[in-house]
């Protein structure tokens, strides 16, 4: 009886998931290219050692810690599985989706690329060149989208193996949305950059900065909404450097 209270207790309290837990991964726990999802790990929404996740712990996780609809965490998942090696597998483990160019993709915000190093690791340098385009303390769509576009130009200049598929892409874009208005307000568009520092450099909910589990649940269509921004955002910069290296040839002293 004493059990059964308890764990139904758990199951509605997301608090004793783990908002109030913390710890770093151990030397047999894996961990992802996801900050977000090492986040949720080293705070016991999902499994700490990072292994053998199903479809339901994910759900549950991203709802529990985020409010993401269990319908859009399911299809998270659907993609999750993909990089499980194993056939017909129904879990996945962390380290899974570091898999070279199944999810896992160049130029990303906080990891080297794989061709320098170690995907699943927070490497402070790459780090260091996405949040110089954080321009102000609150981080904005723009923003996001100027830091994403740079690290795709530093990766492309630099590694000779550069790649970024259609889905790699897709992901990369949901990725950059995802820390300012999963971790952010959707309704504003916008996140707090101590919060979100503090989440990619400690993978950590920042609760003791101010930040709270969103009162409002995040649906598949604030994600597209927000991917849509940003990729306009980010045509509107390709088309304005294209048409400022047309007029580059014709002189003038600042290349018009
Ligand atoms: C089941 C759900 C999820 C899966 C399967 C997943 C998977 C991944 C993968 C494979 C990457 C690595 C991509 C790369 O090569 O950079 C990644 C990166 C990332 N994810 Fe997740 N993710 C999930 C949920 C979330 C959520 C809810 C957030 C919310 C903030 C999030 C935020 C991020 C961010 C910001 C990155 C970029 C890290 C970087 O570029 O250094 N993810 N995710
Ligand atoms: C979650 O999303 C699905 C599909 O987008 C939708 O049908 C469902 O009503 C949403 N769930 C809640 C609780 O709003
Ligand atoms: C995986 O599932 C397919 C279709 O259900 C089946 O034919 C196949 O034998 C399974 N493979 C393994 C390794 O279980
Ligand atoms: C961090 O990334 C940079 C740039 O890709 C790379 O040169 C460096 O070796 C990486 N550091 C580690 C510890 O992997
Ligand atoms: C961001 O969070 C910090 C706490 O780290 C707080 O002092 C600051 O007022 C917040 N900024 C905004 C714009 O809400
Ligand atoms: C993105 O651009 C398209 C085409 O110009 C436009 O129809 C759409 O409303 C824009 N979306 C957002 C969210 O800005």
């Amino acid at each position: 009886m004493k059990v059964a209270f308890l764990s139904a207790l758990v199951a509605v309290n997301p608090a004793m998931a783990g908002f109030d837990t913390w710890s770093p991964p151990g030397p047999y726990d894996v961990r992802a290219p996801c900050p977000m999802l090492n986040t949720l790990a080293n705070h016991g929404f999902l499994p700490h050692d990072g292994k053998d996740i199903s479809r339901e712990v994910t759900a549950n996780a991203l709802f529990d810690a985020l409010n993401i609809n269990k319908t859009l965490g399911s299809f998270l998942f659907d993609f999750a599985i993909k990089t499980n090696p194993k056939p017909n597998a129904t879990a996945f483990s962390l380290n899974d989706l570091g898999n070279h160019n199944v999810l896992e993709h160049d130029a990303s915000l906080s990891r080297s690329d794989a061709y320098f190093g170690n995907v699943l690791t927070f490497n402070q340098s790459v780090f260091d060149e996405t949040r110089s385009y954080w321009t102000s303390e609150t981080i904005d769509i723009q923003m996001a989208a100027n830091a994403r576009m740079a690290r795709i130009r530093t990766s492309k200049a630099t590694n000779p193996t550069y790649k970024l598929s259609e889905l790699g892409t897709a992901f990369s874009f949901g990725e950059s949305v995802a820390y300012v208005v999963v971790l952010g307000n959707k309704n504003s568009g916008t996140a707090n950059r101590s919060w979100v520092e503090y989440f990619f450099e400690h993978e950590q909910l920042p609760l003791h900065l101010g930040w709270r589990r969103s009162a409002e649940l995040f649906e598949a269509i604030d994600l597209n909404r927000y991917t849509d921004e940003m990729e306009n955002l980010t045509n509107v910069a390709v088309q304005e450097a294209a048409r400022a290296a047309s007029r580059a040839p014709r002189g003038g002293h600042f290349g018009w």
